[in-house]
């Protein structure tokens, strides 16, 4: 199955700050406080940034063998987009590190094993864990645009907005890397083993950053918290099989990230975000950039 690069892909770069929001972030930003939610939260954000350069210098790598004028202009999009999720992330981590949470010791790990990664493989292996990854991120990007409890679980208006605009975008470019690898005569077996290692690293890696955070944090020693909060964790939407399933989906063969249709629900969120009246309108720094345009 043979799907080219979608010529009606909108992949726009969005100049946008956050860090007036974020300025009074309490500890616990998670919905009721939250324990654990807040943790996973803040690994999450302390891999984006270094995870998010590594996306942009594996595409990167690949720009000039594109002959694919409509491909080339998504990934310029991809390259806008991303470059601006590590920045916003580098900020709220920054912040996060003044609440107490090792997210600056975070970044620094995953930049240092992702460099590892880029001298020791191919550069079509880190393109393919590129793709891998960013179906992972559009798994749990379409989770958070579409349910509501995913949405209110990560609790304060900044870090809820954040995330919002991240993950509309990651659905938005979602096939990008993915289409290169495929332009670029990357096979079906090296995707999917790439997909298998980098879902065990991903999943391994953030629960590691997890525990590493918890332990720092006075809260987690107080009585019966940790473990009440752990069984909220495991109720969340976060964790159920259809994530899980969604995440496999990924091995098959002739899989293709536009199997699972996105566009009706980005449509809804780009309006609900940035349209007329859009809640993120104020927070842009500029309506376009560098990337496709509107
Ligand atoms: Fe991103
Ligand atoms: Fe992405």
């Amino acid at each position: 199955m043979d799907h080219g690069s979608d010529p009606d892909r909108r992949v726009t770069t969005r100049r946008i700050s956050f860090e007036a929001s974020l300025a009074a972030l309490p500890r616990h930003f998670a919905a009721d406080g939250d324990l654990v939610t807040s943790h996973v939260i803040a690994a999450l954000s302390s891999v984006f940034p270094d995870g998010e350069d590594f996306f942009v210098r594996s595409v990167r790598h690949y720009r000039d063998r594109l002959d694919d004028p409509v491909l080339s202009r998504q990934v310029a999009g991809f390259i806008g987009q991303e470059s601006m999720h590590g920045r916003e992330h580098r900020a709220l981590n920054a912040r996060l590190a003044e609440l107490g949470y090792p997210t600056l010791q975070g970044e620094r790990l995953t930049r240092w094993g992702l460099a590892l990664r880029s001298r020791l493989l191919p550069p079509i292996s880190n393109l393919a864990a590129t793709a891998a990854l960013e179906h992972v991120t559009a798994t749990l990007a379409e989770l958070l645009l579409s349910d509501p409890e995913a949405r209110r679980l990560c609790g304060h208006q900044g870090i809820t907005d954040l995330f919002l605009w991240h993950a509309l975008e990651e659905s938005e470019h979602k096939a990008v890397a993915f289409d290169v690898y495929r332009a670029v005569g990357g096979g079906e077996r090296l995707r999917i083993l790439t997909m298998r290692l980098m879902t065990l690293a991903f999943v391994v890696g953030t629960a590691l950053q997890v525990a590493a955070s918890l332990l720092l944090d006075p809260a987690t020693y107080r009585r019966g918290n940790l473990r009440a909060s752990l069984r909220r964790f495991l109720a969340s939407p976060f964790v159920q099989p259809a994530v899980r399933a969604r995440l496999r989906a990924y091995n098959r063969r002739g899989f293709h990230p536009d199997d699972v249709d996105a566009s009706a629900l980005t449509a809804r969120w780009r309006d609900e975000l940035f349209g007329d009246g859009g809640t993120l309108r104020d927070l842009l720094v500029t309506a376009s950039g560098r990337g496709e345009g509107t």
